[in-house]
Protein backbone atom coordinates (compact mmCIF):
# COMPACT_ATOMS: atom_id res chain seq x y z
CA UNK A 1 0.00 0.00 0.00
CA UNK A 2 1.33 3.56 -0.93
CA UNK A 3 0.02 6.84 0.76
CA UNK A 4 -0.01 10.00 -1.38
CA UNK A 5 -0.49 13.70 -0.93
CA UNK A 6 -1.98 15.77 -3.49
CA UNK A 7 -2.63 19.47 -3.68
CA UNK A 8 -4.34 20.45 -6.38
CA UNK A 9 -3.74 24.39 -6.68
CA UNK A 10 -4.78 26.62 -9.11
CA UNK A 11 -1.09 27.80 -9.54
CA UNK A 12 0.60 24.48 -9.44
CA UNK A 13 -0.42 20.61 -8.29
CA UNK A 14 1.78 19.28 -5.53
CA UNK A 15 2.39 15.72 -4.98
CA UNK A 16 4.34 13.53 -2.80
CA UNK A 17 4.91 9.93 -1.69
CA UNK A 18 7.43 10.23 1.19
CA UNK A 19 10.07 9.46 -1.27
CA UNK A 20 9.83 12.11 -4.38
CA UNK A 21 8.03 15.64 -4.95
CA UNK A 22 6.28 16.73 -7.72
CA UNK A 23 5.74 20.19 -9.12
CA UNK A 24 3.57 21.27 -11.81
CA UNK A 25 1.42 23.75 -13.35
CA UNK A 26 -1.90 23.02 -13.14
CA UNK A 27 -2.72 23.58 -16.79
CA UNK A 28 -3.78 20.72 -19.48
CA UNK A 29 -3.92 20.61 -22.96
CA UNK A 30 -4.34 18.29 -26.06
CA UNK A 31 -1.49 16.09 -26.56
CA UNK A 32 -0.27 16.67 -30.05
CA UNK A 33 1.61 14.30 -32.20
CA UNK A 34 5.40 16.24 -31.39
CA UNK A 35 6.91 15.78 -34.90
CA UNK A 36 11.25 16.28 -33.49
CA UNK A 37 11.28 14.82 -30.46
CA UNK A 38 15.16 15.41 -29.64
CA UNK A 39 16.81 18.21 -27.48
CA UNK A 40 18.29 20.31 -29.45
CA UNK A 41 21.12 21.05 -26.96
CA UNK A 42 22.84 18.22 -24.45
CA UNK A 43 21.60 19.29 -21.69
CA UNK A 44 20.42 16.84 -19.29
CA UNK A 45 16.25 16.32 -19.86
CA UNK A 46 13.71 17.95 -17.82
CA UNK A 47 11.50 15.15 -16.26
CA UNK A 48 8.43 17.22 -17.12
CA UNK A 49 7.22 14.84 -19.61
CA UNK A 50 3.50 14.22 -18.59
CA UNK A 51 1.37 13.20 -21.22
CA UNK A 52 -1.47 10.54 -20.50
CA UNK A 53 -4.21 8.95 -21.79
CA UNK A 54 -7.45 8.81 -19.81
CA UNK A 55 -11.14 8.60 -20.88
CA UNK A 56 -10.14 7.61 -24.23
CA UNK A 57 -8.00 10.97 -24.44
CA UNK A 58 -4.72 11.98 -24.36
CA UNK A 59 -3.12 15.25 -22.95
CA UNK A 60 -0.60 16.90 -21.84
CA UNK A 61 0.09 18.45 -18.88
CA UNK A 62 1.52 21.19 -17.13
CA UNK A 63 4.73 22.58 -18.13
CA UNK A 64 4.40 20.40 -21.32
CA UNK A 65 1.18 21.79 -22.38
CA UNK A 66 2.30 25.33 -21.74
CA UNK A 67 5.10 24.45 -24.34
CA UNK A 68 2.90 21.94 -26.88
CA UNK A 69 -0.52 22.32 -26.85
CA UNK A 70 -2.21 24.33 -29.45
CA UNK A 71 -5.34 24.56 -27.08
CA UNK A 72 -4.66 24.79 -23.04
CA UNK A 73 -6.81 25.22 -20.05
CA UNK A 74 -6.16 26.87 -17.12
CA UNK A 75 -8.57 28.50 -14.38
CA UNK A 76 -9.33 30.63 -11.45
CA UNK A 77 -12.79 29.04 -10.92
CA UNK A 78 -13.34 26.93 -8.31
CA UNK A 79 -15.83 24.74 -9.47
CA UNK A 80 -14.33 24.27 -12.43
CA UNK A 81 -10.73 23.38 -10.99
CA UNK A 82 -12.69 20.41 -9.34
CA UNK A 83 -14.94 19.50 -12.37
CA UNK A 84 -12.98 19.74 -14.90
CA UNK A 85 -9.12 19.77 -13.66
CA UNK A 86 -8.43 17.80 -10.46
CA UNK A 87 -8.72 14.13 -12.21
CA UNK A 88 -6.52 14.96 -14.85
CA UNK A 89 -3.79 16.70 -12.30
CA UNK A 90 -4.66 13.88 -9.61
CA UNK A 91 -4.24 10.88 -12.53
CA UNK A 92 -1.21 12.41 -13.81
CA UNK A 93 0.62 13.29 -10.56
CA UNK A 94 -0.22 9.11 -9.63
CA UNK A 95 0.90 8.13 -12.59
CA UNK A 96 4.67 8.98 -11.88
CA UNK A 97 4.34 8.69 -8.09
CA UNK A 98 2.48 5.06 -7.77
CA UNK A 99 4.19 1.96 -8.27
CA UNK A 100 2.29 -0.25 -10.84
CA UNK A 101 -0.21 -2.88 -9.18
CA UNK A 102 -0.07 -1.34 -6.12
CA UNK A 103 -3.41 0.03 -4.28
CA UNK A 104 -2.93 3.61 -3.23
CA UNK A 105 -4.19 5.84 -0.02
CA UNK A 106 -4.83 9.59 -1.09
CA UNK A 107 -4.49 12.82 1.19
CA UNK A 108 -5.74 15.85 -0.27
CA UNK A 109 -7.72 19.15 0.76
CA UNK A 110 -9.61 21.95 -0.64
CA UNK A 111 -9.64 25.57 0.33
CA UNK A 112 -11.46 26.16 3.46
CA UNK A 113 -14.55 28.08 1.85
CA UNK A 114 -15.42 25.26 -0.49
CA UNK A 115 -14.38 22.67 1.46
CA UNK A 116 -18.01 21.46 2.56
CA UNK A 117 -19.08 21.88 -0.46
CA UNK A 118 -16.62 19.89 -2.33
CA UNK A 119 -15.31 17.46 0.09
CA UNK A 120 -17.59 14.49 -1.43
CA UNK A 121 -17.33 15.25 -4.68
CA UNK A 122 -13.39 15.50 -4.65
CA UNK A 123 -13.31 12.03 -2.46
CA UNK A 124 -15.55 10.92 -5.21
CA UNK A 125 -13.18 11.84 -8.43
CA UNK A 126 -10.21 10.30 -6.38
CA UNK A 127 -11.77 7.05 -5.09
CA UNK A 128 -11.53 4.16 -7.78
CA UNK A 129 -9.83 2.10 -10.09
CA UNK A 130 -8.65 4.05 -13.34
CA UNK A 131 -7.67 2.94 -16.29
CA UNK A 132 -4.95 4.95 -17.46
CA UNK A 133 -2.14 5.16 -20.36
CA UNK A 134 0.93 6.95 -19.71
CA UNK A 135 3.75 8.00 -22.20
CA UNK A 136 7.14 8.14 -22.06
CA UNK A 137 9.22 11.16 -23.82
CA UNK A 138 10.43 9.13 -26.31
CA UNK A 139 6.63 8.51 -27.32
CA UNK A 140 6.42 4.72 -25.48
CA UNK A 141 2.52 3.75 -24.45
CA UNK A 142 2.26 2.27 -21.36
CA UNK A 143 -1.26 0.86 -19.91
CA UNK A 144 -2.28 1.00 -15.82
CA UNK A 145 -4.40 1.02 -13.77
CA UNK A 146 -4.47 3.40 -10.70
CA UNK A 147 -5.50 1.77 -7.44
CA UNK A 148 -7.13 4.66 -5.47
CA UNK A 149 -8.86 2.56 -2.11
CA UNK A 150 -9.13 5.62 0.06
CA UNK A 151 -8.83 9.09 0.16
CA UNK A 152 -9.16 11.87 3.20
CA UNK A 153 -9.67 15.68 2.04
CA UNK A 154 -9.11 18.05 4.87
CA UNK A 155 -8.77 22.26 4.74
CA UNK A 156 -5.50 22.79 2.64
CA UNK A 157 -3.87 24.68 5.27
CA UNK A 158 -3.73 22.10 7.51
CA UNK A 159 -1.26 20.35 5.50
CA UNK A 160 1.37 23.69 6.79
CA UNK A 161 0.11 22.37 10.15
CA UNK A 162 0.32 18.83 9.96
CA UNK A 163 3.71 19.43 8.32
CA UNK A 164 5.06 21.33 11.58
CA UNK A 165 3.74 19.33 13.88
CA UNK A 166 4.74 15.57 12.66
CA UNK A 167 8.05 14.70 11.74
CA UNK A 168 9.08 12.04 8.83
CA UNK A 169 7.54 9.19 10.69
CA UNK A 170 4.34 11.05 11.19
CA UNK A 171 5.35 10.98 14.82
CA UNK A 172 4.63 14.17 16.57
CA UNK A 173 7.91 16.33 16.37
CA UNK A 174 6.90 20.18 17.58
CA UNK A 175 4.48 19.76 20.80
CA UNK A 176 3.82 23.97 19.85
CA UNK A 177 1.27 22.80 17.27
CA UNK A 178 -0.70 20.62 19.62
CA UNK A 179 -0.86 22.57 22.46
CA UNK A 180 -0.86 26.37 21.66
CA UNK A 181 -2.84 28.75 19.46
CA UNK A 182 -1.63 28.46 15.61
CA UNK A 183 -2.79 30.84 12.79
CA UNK A 184 -2.22 29.89 9.39
CA UNK A 185 -1.97 32.27 6.56
CA UNK A 186 -1.32 30.23 3.10
CA UNK A 187 -1.01 32.12 0.23
CA UNK A 188 -1.43 30.54 -2.83
CA UNK A 189 -1.68 31.37 -6.32
CA UNK A 190 -5.65 32.78 -6.38
CA UNK A 191 -6.51 32.12 -2.97
CA UNK A 192 -5.67 33.34 0.38
CA UNK A 193 -6.67 30.49 3.37
CA UNK A 194 -6.61 31.88 6.95
CA UNK A 195 -7.28 29.26 9.09
CA UNK A 196 -6.62 28.26 13.56
CA UNK A 197 -6.09 25.30 15.02
CA UNK A 198 -6.33 26.22 19.18
CA UNK A 199 -4.82 22.74 20.24
CA UNK A 200 -5.19 21.09 17.23
CA UNK A 201 -8.76 22.02 17.18
CA UNK A 202 -10.27 23.91 13.99
CA UNK A 203 -11.77 27.28 14.84
CA UNK A 204 -14.31 27.74 12.42
CA UNK A 205 -14.31 31.86 13.45
CA UNK A 206 -10.90 31.91 12.44
CA UNK A 207 -10.81 30.63 8.80
CA UNK A 208 -11.92 31.79 5.72
CA UNK A 209 -10.62 31.68 2.02
CA UNK A 210 -10.37 34.95 0.08
CA UNK A 211 -9.13 36.03 -3.14
CA UNK A 212 -6.17 37.59 -2.12
CA UNK A 213 -3.93 34.83 -4.06
CA UNK A 214 -0.38 36.12 -5.52
CA UNK A 215 -2.69 35.98 -8.74
CA UNK A 216 -3.89 39.64 -7.40
CA UNK A 217 -0.54 41.14 -7.43
CA UNK A 218 0.27 39.37 -11.19
CA UNK A 219 -3.13 41.16 -12.50
CA UNK A 220 -1.38 44.71 -11.86
CA UNK A 221 1.87 43.76 -13.27
CA UNK A 222 0.33 42.40 -16.14
CA UNK A 223 -1.90 45.05 -16.88
CA UNK A 224 1.20 47.09 -16.73
CA UNK A 225 2.76 45.15 -19.17
CA UNK A 226 -0.04 45.40 -21.49
CA UNK A 227 0.07 49.57 -21.24
CA UNK A 228 3.65 49.28 -22.38
CA UNK A 229 3.95 46.63 -25.08
CA UNK A 230 0.32 46.12 -25.84
CA UNK A 231 0.84 42.28 -25.30
CA UNK A 232 -1.26 40.27 -23.17
CA UNK A 233 0.85 38.46 -20.93
CA UNK A 234 -0.79 34.86 -19.36
CA UNK A 235 -0.95 35.02 -15.79
CA UNK A 236 0.81 31.47 -15.67
CA UNK A 237 3.65 33.15 -17.95
CA UNK A 238 4.84 35.58 -15.13
CA UNK A 239 6.10 33.31 -12.57
CA UNK A 240 10.10 33.46 -13.36
CA UNK A 241 9.46 36.64 -15.00
CA UNK A 242 8.22 38.44 -11.25
CA UNK A 243 11.11 36.29 -9.57
CA UNK A 244 14.08 37.08 -11.95
CA UNK A 245 12.62 40.96 -11.84
CA UNK A 246 12.45 41.50 -15.75
CA UNK A 247 10.66 40.31 -18.72
CA UNK A 248 11.48 40.42 -22.62
CA UNK A 249 8.48 41.20 -24.94
CA UNK A 250 9.10 41.35 -28.63
CA UNK A 251 13.23 41.85 -28.14
CA UNK A 252 12.25 44.83 -25.60
CA UNK A 253 13.78 44.31 -21.89
CA UNK A 254 11.03 45.66 -19.22
CA UNK A 255 12.46 46.38 -15.81
CA UNK A 256 9.57 44.40 -13.57
CA UNK A 257 11.19 45.43 -10.05
CA UNK A 258 9.18 48.98 -9.36
CA UNK A 259 5.68 47.70 -10.14
CA UNK A 260 6.76 44.26 -8.34
CA UNK A 261 7.56 45.93 -5.11
CA UNK A 262 4.26 48.19 -5.58
CA UNK A 263 1.75 45.16 -6.50
CA UNK A 264 3.37 42.80 -3.50
CA UNK A 265 3.37 45.66 -1.08
CA UNK A 266 -0.19 46.44 -1.80
CA UNK A 267 -1.39 42.69 -1.61
CA UNK A 268 0.68 42.14 1.60
CA UNK A 269 -0.94 45.19 3.09
CA UNK A 270 -4.69 43.84 2.28
CA UNK A 271 -3.69 40.45 3.73
CA UNK A 272 -1.96 41.63 7.05
CA UNK A 273 -5.51 44.01 7.32
CA UNK A 274 -7.80 41.00 6.50
CA UNK A 275 -5.93 38.65 8.90
CA UNK A 276 -6.54 41.60 11.66
CA UNK A 277 -9.93 41.85 11.03
CA UNK A 278 -10.52 38.34 10.88
CA UNK A 279 -8.58 37.49 13.59
CA UNK A 280 -9.82 40.82 15.97
CA UNK A 281 -11.14 38.13 18.90
CA UNK A 282 -8.37 35.94 18.95
CA UNK A 283 -5.87 38.15 20.05
CA UNK A 284 -4.34 35.07 21.95
CA UNK A 285 -2.62 33.33 18.72
CA UNK A 286 0.68 31.87 19.91
CA UNK A 287 2.02 32.00 16.33
CA UNK A 288 1.05 32.72 12.84
CA UNK A 289 2.63 30.62 10.36
CA UNK A 290 2.87 32.23 6.93
CA UNK A 291 2.73 29.14 3.82
CA UNK A 292 1.83 28.62 0.84
CA UNK A 293 4.56 29.38 -2.18
CA UNK A 294 3.05 32.73 -1.98
CA UNK A 295 3.78 32.96 1.47
CA UNK A 296 7.79 32.85 0.52
CA UNK A 297 7.74 35.70 -1.93
CA UNK A 298 5.30 37.68 0.18
CA UNK A 299 7.34 37.01 3.20
CA UNK A 300 9.48 39.99 3.36
CA UNK A 301 6.36 42.52 2.64
CA UNK A 302 4.21 40.41 5.25
CA UNK A 303 6.10 39.40 7.65
CA UNK A 304 6.61 43.62 9.33
CA UNK A 305 3.02 44.07 9.04
CA UNK A 306 1.41 41.54 11.08
CA UNK A 307 1.42 41.40 14.99
CA UNK A 308 2.76 38.20 16.87
CA UNK A 309 5.30 35.72 16.93
CA UNK A 310 5.31 35.06 13.01
CA UNK A 311 7.31 32.22 11.25
CA UNK A 312 7.78 32.46 7.81
CA UNK A 313 10.15 30.40 5.45
CA UNK A 314 13.39 31.87 4.49
CA UNK A 315 14.14 33.22 1.14
CA UNK A 316 15.14 30.03 -1.48
CA UNK A 317 12.83 27.84 0.76
CA UNK A 318 10.14 26.06 -1.73
CA UNK A 319 7.41 27.10 0.38
CA UNK A 320 4.54 25.31 -2.13
CA UNK A 321 5.44 21.99 -1.33
CA UNK A 322 4.63 22.40 2.84
CA UNK A 323 1.10 21.42 2.26
CA UNK A 324 1.41 18.11 0.48
CA UNK A 325 4.57 17.23 2.70
CA UNK A 326 1.71 18.04 5.84
CA UNK A 327 -0.75 15.30 3.63
CA UNK A 328 1.70 12.88 3.20
CA UNK A 329 2.32 12.74 6.72
CA UNK A 330 -0.79 12.95 7.95
CA UNK A 331 -1.59 9.89 5.76
CA UNK A 332 1.00 7.87 7.06
CA UNK A 333 -0.18 9.52 10.70
CA UNK A 334 -3.97 7.69 9.94
CA UNK A 335 -3.21 4.74 8.21
CA UNK A 336 0.75 3.42 8.46
CA UNK A 337 -0.34 1.79 11.98
CA UNK A 338 -3.21 -0.01 10.56
CA UNK A 339 -1.78 -1.40 7.71
CA UNK A 340 1.23 -2.85 9.63
CA UNK A 341 -0.88 -4.19 11.74
CA UNK A 342 -3.04 -5.72 9.18
CA UNK A 343 0.76 -6.86 7.29
CA UNK A 344 1.12 -10.68 8.04
CA UNK A 345 3.95 -11.28 10.86
CA UNK A 346 7.15 -12.86 9.29
N1 LIG B 1 10.03 28.06 -7.41
C1 LIG B 1 8.88 28.69 -7.64
N2 LIG B 1 8.33 28.67 -8.88
C2 LIG B 1 7.16 29.26 -9.13
N3 LIG B 1 6.47 29.95 -8.19
C3 LIG B 1 6.96 30.00 -6.95
C4 LIG B 1 8.17 29.36 -6.60
N4 LIG B 1 8.39 29.58 -5.29
C5 LIG B 1 7.35 30.31 -4.84
N5 LIG B 1 6.49 30.59 -5.83
C6 LIG B 1 5.27 31.36 -5.66
O1 LIG B 1 4.29 30.40 -5.33
C7 LIG B 1 3.03 30.81 -5.82
C8 LIG B 1 2.13 29.60 -5.96
O2 LIG B 1 1.97 29.04 -4.68
P1 LIG B 1 1.16 27.71 -4.43
O3 LIG B 1 1.73 26.61 -5.25
O4 LIG B 1 1.11 27.52 -2.97
O5 LIG B 1 -0.26 28.14 -5.01
P2 LIG B 1 -1.48 27.18 -5.37
O6 LIG B 1 -1.62 26.19 -4.28
O7 LIG B 1 -1.27 26.65 -6.73
O8 LIG B 1 -2.68 28.21 -5.40
P3 LIG B 1 -4.04 28.17 -4.56
O9 LIG B 1 -3.67 27.81 -3.16
O10 LIG B 1 -4.60 29.55 -4.69
O11 LIG B 1 -4.89 27.14 -5.20
C9 LIG B 1 3.37 31.49 -7.12
O12 LIG B 1 2.40 32.47 -7.39
C10 LIG B 1 4.73 32.13 -6.86
O13 LIG B 1 4.57 33.47 -6.45
MG1 LIG C 1 -2.58 26.17 -2.42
Amino acid sequence: MQIVGIDIGFGFTKACNGREFMVFKSIFGEASEIQYREQLTTAPATDDYLHIETDGKAYFVGELAERQSNVRSFTLDQDQLIGTFAKTMALAALSRLVDRGEPVRVVSGLPISYYRRHRDTLNGILVGKHAIARFDAAGKREEMTLNVTHARIIPQPFGSLFDGMLGNSAEVADKRFVQEKIGIVDVGFRTCDYSIADRTRYSERGSRTTDNGISRAFTLIAAHLRDVTGVNVELYRLYDAVARGSIKIRGRNIDLKPIKEQAFGKLAASIASEAERLWADDWDIDLIVVTGGGGSVLAPYLKPLLQGEVVAAETGVDTRLANVRGYWKYGMHLWSRETRAAAPRS
